[in-house]
This record gives C-alpha cells, sequence and structure tokens, in this order.
C-alpha cells in the first residue's frame, strides 16, 4: 500500500495535504473526538461565540488551561516533518490544516492554510488589532485590547464564527485545482472544513488517507487507506518516496 501511495504521489502534479486534530495526537495534544477526546471531558460551549461575548472569564480559564498551559508546549512529531521534507523535496505544495497548535510551522512547513486560525496570536473583539500571545501574556484574563480596552480572544475560529480569509479561498482553491490530497488525522465530521476532501474528489484527485480508524471518508472517497498512528505512517510514506525519488 506503502508503494501505491508512493506511485500516486509521483505522478500527481499538484499534491495538498489536509491535516486533522489526529496529526497532533503524538506530540501530546489529544484530539476533540474519540479516544482521550477533548469533548469527553469538556463540554464545547466554553467555545461557542455567543458564550465567550457573555462570559469571556468563564470562556478564558478553559481556553488558558487547554490551549495554552497545556499544549502549548507541545512540539512537532515525525509526521510534522515528513510533510515539511515532502515540501522541500517537491512533492507537496500546500497543507490544509484545521488544527491551531502551529506545529506545521514549527516543523518547517511553508505554504500552510490555517481553516481554523491559530493559537499563537490574540485578536480583539471590538477593535480587531492582532497581538502575539506572548507579548500579552494571560496571566490576568480576560485579555484586554491596548488599543481599546476590549477584550481579546484567540486568533482561532469558536462554533458559531465564520472561517477566516484567505484560508478559505485559498483550501477551496486547493480542492479545485489539486490531483491528490492526504488526508491525515480528520474525522471528516467538521463542516465546513469536511466538505474540502469531498470537493477534491468530486474534481478529480486522489485520496490518500493516514488514520488510526476509518473516517467519513474512508467508505466513500479514500482511494488508499494506510492505517495507522500518523508519526509512523507519515514518515514510512515520505520515506519510501524520498528513498526511490
Ligand atoms: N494517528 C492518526 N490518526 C489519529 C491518531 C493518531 N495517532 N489519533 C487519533 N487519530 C484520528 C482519529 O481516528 C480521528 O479520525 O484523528 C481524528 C481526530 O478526530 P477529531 O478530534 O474530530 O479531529 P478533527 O477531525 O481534526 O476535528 C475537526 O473539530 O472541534 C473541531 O475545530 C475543531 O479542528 C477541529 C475540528
Amino acid at each position: 500500500m506503502i508503494q501505491k501511495a508512493v506511485d500516486l504521489i509521483k505522478n500527481a502534479g499538484r499534491v495538498t495535504a489536509f491535516t486533522g486534530a489526529g496529526i497532533s495526537v503524538e506530540s501530546g495534544i489529544p484530539p476533540f473526538r474519540g479516544e482521550n477526546g477533548l469533548w469527553n471531558k469538556y463540554d464545547p460551549t466554553f467555545l461557542n461565540i455567543n458564550y465567550f461575548h457573555s462570559n469571556p472569564l468563564g470562556s478564558w480559564k478553559l481556553i488558558k488551561e487547554i490551549f495554552y498551559d497545556f499544549f502549548g508546549e507541545a512540539t512537532p512529531n515525525k509526521a510534522h516533518y515528513g510533510l515539511a521534507e515532502m515540501e522541500k523535496a517537491g512533492y507537496l505544495d500546500a497543507i490544509i490544516t484545521q488544527n491551531i497548535d502551529n506545529l506545521h510551522q514549527k516543523s518547517g512547513s511553508r505554504e500552510i492554510f490555517e481553516f481554523h486560525g491559530n493559537s499563537r496570536n490574540l485578536i480583539c473583539v471590538d477593535c480587531g488589532k492582532k497581538y502575539p500571545v506572548a507579548e500579552i501574556g494571560l496571566d490576568n484574563l480576560p485579555p484586554e485590547c491596548m488599543n481599546c480596552g476590549a477584550v481579546l480572544k484567540p486568533d482561532f475560529i469558536f462554533f458559531g464564527e465564520a472561517i477566516p480569509e484567505p484560508a478559505r479561498t485559498n483550501s477551496f482553491r486547493e480542492a479545485e485545482i489539486s490531483d491528490l490530497f492526504i488526508l491525515i488525522g480528520t474525522t471528516g465530521e467538521v463542516m465546513p472544513a469536511s466538505s474540502i476532501p469531498f470537493l477534491a474528489k468530486e474534481n478529480g484527485a486522489k485520496i490518500i488517507e493516514i488514520n488510526i480508524n476509518k473516517s467519513s471518508y474512508t467508505e466513500r472517497i479514500t482511494d488508499i487507506f494506510l492505517q495507522g498512528k500518523a508519526a509512523e505512517m507519515t514518515f514510512s510514506l515520505v520515506k519510501e518516496l524520498l528513498e526511490h525519488s
């Protein structure tokens, strides 16, 4: 199967990776769903935009605990580094990620579309000014805008918020023009992100999927299913690709 996947990659014109929480599990970041999923422990209401506006402190306490105190120290794993190597060798053109953990950037990838935004910056809910979270610090919650005094929120999208531009436009364009999508660690259950691989398939793209379990894609659009952990499987795929390039 790995060899078949390598052949697909070599024969593809444009290749895009589409990643979800599963690619970062081996970096110590739990997924949202499935075994050890965050939504098994926390009620996602705190990430609803209306809840945030009505209870910024309550929301921020959980946001800080989960996305900054706990995730903040995570480092990329072999899957992230494998994609960065693929890009450097000219076999990967872009990554669309649903993740906000910044691990694709940390591993050296360059063309990255953050479909759900990122946790690196905070943004003012009133004037829209952005600050690196490192500059603001999260000792006093909720953090306040130095420009207008309003509350700052993380620059990732909450449930009920629109997908950020230009990531949205760039991601849907990949679904129009790519010949091959490599799906890594995503359930395919959250719209509108989850529609992108289906759109790519409709436009003639081949689909390689890496996941420890089957997803909403596997039986419907996946051409090659590499069942296993993202770190090992992506590393094996890239190793086979680069050793025989
Ligand atoms: N290796 C590969 N795949 C894994 C691994 C692993 N080590 N661990 C878990 N997975 C797979 C699971 O089988 C599942 O398909 O990763 C996926 C994790 O599912 P989710 O947590 O739902 O992640 P994702 O699909 O990215 O969620 C989409 O939902 O809550 C929102 O905005 C949030 O971006 C997130 C979106």
